[in-house]
């Protein structure tokens, strides 16, 4: 049962997840959010997700206990998603820093050594060239569960490192007051998304491998730049900028 007492009292945005609904189980909740009339800042979250989507056409298991829910981004210029995908995965990172040593993977996946503790996806509507809707979908692993074999979301889980008392209300809500300021940081142009990346990078100044449409390759990350693309050398030093494609994984548990 997800405690909506806990996770209002635990929110503080003007924006962002006010207009809010627990279902026990959807589809996902990115699918329930595109469809329905949503409006900015609405956010759903579920216990159960018969068909978790992740990138790439990879599903997403929600292991029992753990955090899945959605928010229709306040974007309307899709200039703007991919920062605000860097920025949500440094909302993640801050909001689970008190429970576990957890570090962003470009470009916004989140790792606990490695291990893949959250995944993101943004589902978006474009009518003509302009913005209709953008959809983010968060899945935490808070819970420490076996994983089905196959699962994409295999990886680490926030509850093998944190013994105390976890909720996810409490999660949901942190890691919304944090999107919420950082975006609104960044719009003013207090938030500098390149200033920031090293402090949540778990690679930063590491080999990297990156996968892409071309194939494998070994590279140093060496930051972002405004946009979100990452910046990485070569082997002979010569500097890269990707904005597609995926670093490998090393599975933590
Ligand atoms: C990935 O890393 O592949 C992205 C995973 C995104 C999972 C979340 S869980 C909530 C929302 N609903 C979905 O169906 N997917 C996202």
């Amino acid at each position: 049962m997800f405690r909506e007492d806990l996770y209002l009292s635990a929110l503080k945005t003007k924006r962002l997840g006010g207009k809010f609904r627990w279902i026990k189980e959807v589809s996902s909740t990115n699918d329930v959010l595109m469809e329905a009339s949503s409006v900015f800042g609405e956010a759903v979250a579920a216990d159960i997700q018969t068909k978790g989507r992740g990138r790439s056409g990879r599903g997403w298991f929600t292991s029992r206990g753990s955090l899945a829910f959605s928010v229709v981004l306040p974007v309307t210029e899709p200039s703007i998603l991919m920062p605000v995908n860097i920025l949500a995965g440094y909302s993640v990172a801050e909001a689970l820093k008190a429970y576990a040593p957890v570090k962003v993977k470009w470009p916004n996946d989140c790792v606990i050594e490695g291990g893949k503790v959250c995944g993101m996806l943004i589902d978006t509507r474009f009518k003509g060239e302009r913005l209709e809707k953008a959809v983010l979908g968060i899945g935490v692993n808070l819970a420490a569960v076996e994983f089905p074999e196959g699962a994409a979301a295999k990886g680490a889980c926030v509850g093998s490192w944190y013994g105390g008392e976890l909720r996810r209300e409490t999660v949901m809500a942190e890691i919304l007051n944090n999107l919420e300021k950082f975006m609104d940081g960044f719009a003013s142009g207090e938030v500098d998304i390149r200033a920031l990346w090293p402090l949540y990078s778990a690679n930063i100044n590491r080999e990297i491998t990156m996968h892409r449409n071309s194939g494998v390759s070994k590279l140093t990350e060496k930051g972002i730049d405004i946009s979100g693309s990452l910046l990485a050398a070569g082997v002979d030093g010569t500097e890269e900028r990707v904005s597609s494609g995926e670093i490998g994984y090393d599975f933590g548990c």
